[in-house]
Parts: C-alpha cells; structure tokens; sequence
C-alpha cells in the first residue's frame, strides 16, 4: 500500500531571519514511516525542519517548511495513497504580514497579527477517496479524549492517536510515548509508554492487520 506520513513542525515566517514553530523533533512520524516502510509499505515522508536523518526505504522524502508547504505537498500526493497519517505538529496560525527583511525593533511593545492556516487533515477528510485509511493524531494536555473523539468526527476520519502530552515520557521531542487510539466504528486500543519506533509499530499492526 503507499502509504504517506507527515512529521514534525512547520515554521511559519514573521521577518527573514525569525519564525514561529513548535517543538515537534519529527521522531513520532519518522517512527511511523520507518514502520511502514519495514513493512513492505511504499511510503512517502513529508517532513517540516528537523534535525533527524531520513530514513531508509522510503517511496519518497518530500521536506518543507510552513504550514502552507506541508498543505501542498501533502494534497498533490494524498489521492494516490491509501493511507495518509498526520503525525505533523502543522502550525493553527500564521503572521497574517510576513516581511522579507529583518524587522528593526522600535521603543515599544510589537503586536503581530495572525491569520489561520488551512486544516490540511480537514481538507482531506472532505475529499476522502472510497478505502482510504485517514489517520490523525490529537496533541493534548486536558480532556485529551473528548477533543481527540471530536477531531475524529469533525475531520471525517478512521483513526486518531490520541496523545497526551502532558504526561512524562510523551509527546513533543521525547524518545518514548504512549497513544490512545480511537477508531471512527467505536474501537479503542491503548498503547502504554516504550520507545517511538515500538509505538510505531504496534500501531501500524492495528490500523493494518495482516489478513489471515
Ligand atoms: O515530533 P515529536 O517530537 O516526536 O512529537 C510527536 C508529536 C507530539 C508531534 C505527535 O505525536 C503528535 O501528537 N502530532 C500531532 C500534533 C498536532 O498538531 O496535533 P493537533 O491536535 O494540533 O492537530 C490535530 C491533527 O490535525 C494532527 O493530525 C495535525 O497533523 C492535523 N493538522 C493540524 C493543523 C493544521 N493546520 N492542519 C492539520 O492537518
């Protein structure tokens, strides 16, 4: 199956040399795609700045860097796939003014004006092929299954890795984690706190069972 997985941040520019991101390292989604391609998967890597080595095996490796990049990369690619996982941390907000020179700093206080960025992974829950396996992830420091049950409705899609990262060992730039997963037909998998190449894994055996 061809299999596409986007990670890490993305960098949202304010002047020429500064930007808005997030701590995302890529290693969650890096963990997925290396999973997916040891299991024979074709599988394409969208990735925002991170500091990792690309891994092996894949399809392709398409970087990128703002939210607005990650959304064409991703959109252009994902009707041939039949799985798309979101494990990208893609920025909500962008400055709605970006300027092409460094920004010279005055006596006062500086208000920056934001503007929202597209909901990629709503996008692709509206154009949603016929089989097409749509996974997202939900970061989330409170009421983490109400909002990751919500995400999976309002975006239209099968699976949500529900991640609290408000727990020790999880989430944003830590080695390990652990993932509630939650299925669109009411099924819910807990997988407890190892490595992210070991979640990967298992999470990949559970979204794609082999046939029997
Ligand atoms: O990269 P690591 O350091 O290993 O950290 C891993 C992780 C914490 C980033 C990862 O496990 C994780 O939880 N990724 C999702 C982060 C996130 O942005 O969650 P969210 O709840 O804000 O977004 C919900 C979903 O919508 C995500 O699948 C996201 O990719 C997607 N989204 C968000 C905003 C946007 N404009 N477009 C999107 O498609």
């Amino acid at each position: 199956m061809k299999i596409l997985v986007t990670a890490g941040p993305t960098r949202e520019a304010i002047d020429a040399v500064r930007f808005l991101s997030n701590k995302s390292t890529g290693k969650m989604g890096y963990a997925v795609a290396k999973a997916a391609a040891e299991a024979g998967h074709d599988v394409i890597l969208v990735s925002g700045p991170v500091a990792l080595t690309q891994s092996d095996g894949l399809l392709e490796f398409v970087p990128v860097v703002s939210a607005a990049d990650m959304a064409e990369a991703v959109k252009l690619r994902a009707p041939d796939c039949g799985m798309i996982v979101m494990c990208a941390a893609v920025a909500d907000y962008t400055p709605a003014h970006p300027v092409d020179r460094k920004l010279k700093k005055t006596g006062g206080n500086l208000t920056l004006e934001l503007k929202r960025t597209e909901d990629i992974l709503k996008t692709l829950g509206q154009q949603k092929k016929p089989g097409q396996i749509l996974v997202g992830f939900a970061a989330e420091t409170d009421d983490v299954e109400a909002y990751a049950r919500g995400k999976l409705a309002a975006k239209n899609l099968d699976w949500i890795a529900a991640n609290d990262v408000s727990r020790p060992g999880c989430g944003f730039a830590a080695d390990t984690n652990a993932l509630t997963l939650y299925a669109a037909d009411g099924r819910k998998f807990e997988l407890p706190l190892q490595g992210k190449d070991e979640v990967a894994r298992r999470m990949l055996e559970i979204l794609l069972p082999s046939p029997r």
